[in-house]
């Protein structure tokens, strides 16, 4: 089964998650920035991660580049999400940008799997939050660090 990641990072951190993943399924992972639309497609699953900034808003590579996504048959593909945040600075927007992405990628026909729970986290309000669950994996590499080797490795093992 072939895996691509496309991710985007101010910081690094979500780079850093994108790498840890692609090395635990052998994945391709490729930057936002240099991705294109066949990226999107040619791949038996598709994982799209970003961190959240401003307000609640995507990693600023995304919002130059969602272009490449929107144009990208979707229909019936396999996407899964991650997203980075800080549940304690931002505690209103947690992951907003991992629910723009599954707005995006829904809109387009995707069959979304990865869903986790939100059970460990403190926030008051996350767009990522959909019927009780988070529409991906969340991570909060700002303050709960210690947690992300096994969130990566539990999501994986549910994925795949
Ligand atoms: C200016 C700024 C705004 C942020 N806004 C949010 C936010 O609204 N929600 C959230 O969950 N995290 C927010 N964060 C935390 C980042 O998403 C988090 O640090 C993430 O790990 C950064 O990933 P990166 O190093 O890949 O860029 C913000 C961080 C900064 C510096």
């Amino acid at each position: 089964m072939s895996i691509t990641i496309i991710f985007g990072s101010d910081g690094g951190a979500t780079k850093g998650v994108a790498s840890k993943i692609a090395s635990k399924c052998q994945a391709r992972s490729v930057d936002i920035k240099v991705a294109t639309t066949e990226d999107f497609e040619n791949c038996h699953l598709l994982i799209l991660g970003s961190p959240t900034y401003g307000d609640g808003t995507l990693q600023s590579d995304w919002e130059e580049h969602i272009g490449k996504l929107r144009s990208a048959n979707l229909k019936g593909k396999k996407v899964a999400l991650f997203g980075t945040g800080d549940q304690q600075t931002y505690p209103s927007s947690f992951l907003n940008a991992m629910g723009i992405l599954y707005d995006e990628i829904s809109e387009r026909g995707a069959n979304v799997v990865g869903f986790t729970e939100t059970a460990g986290f403190d926030y008051l309000e996350s767009t990522a939050e959909r019927d009780g669950k988070f529409v991906g994996l969340a991570l909060d590499l700002d303050t709960q660090s210690g947690k992300t080797e096994k969130r990566v490795t539990a999501w994986l093992s549910q994925l795949l």
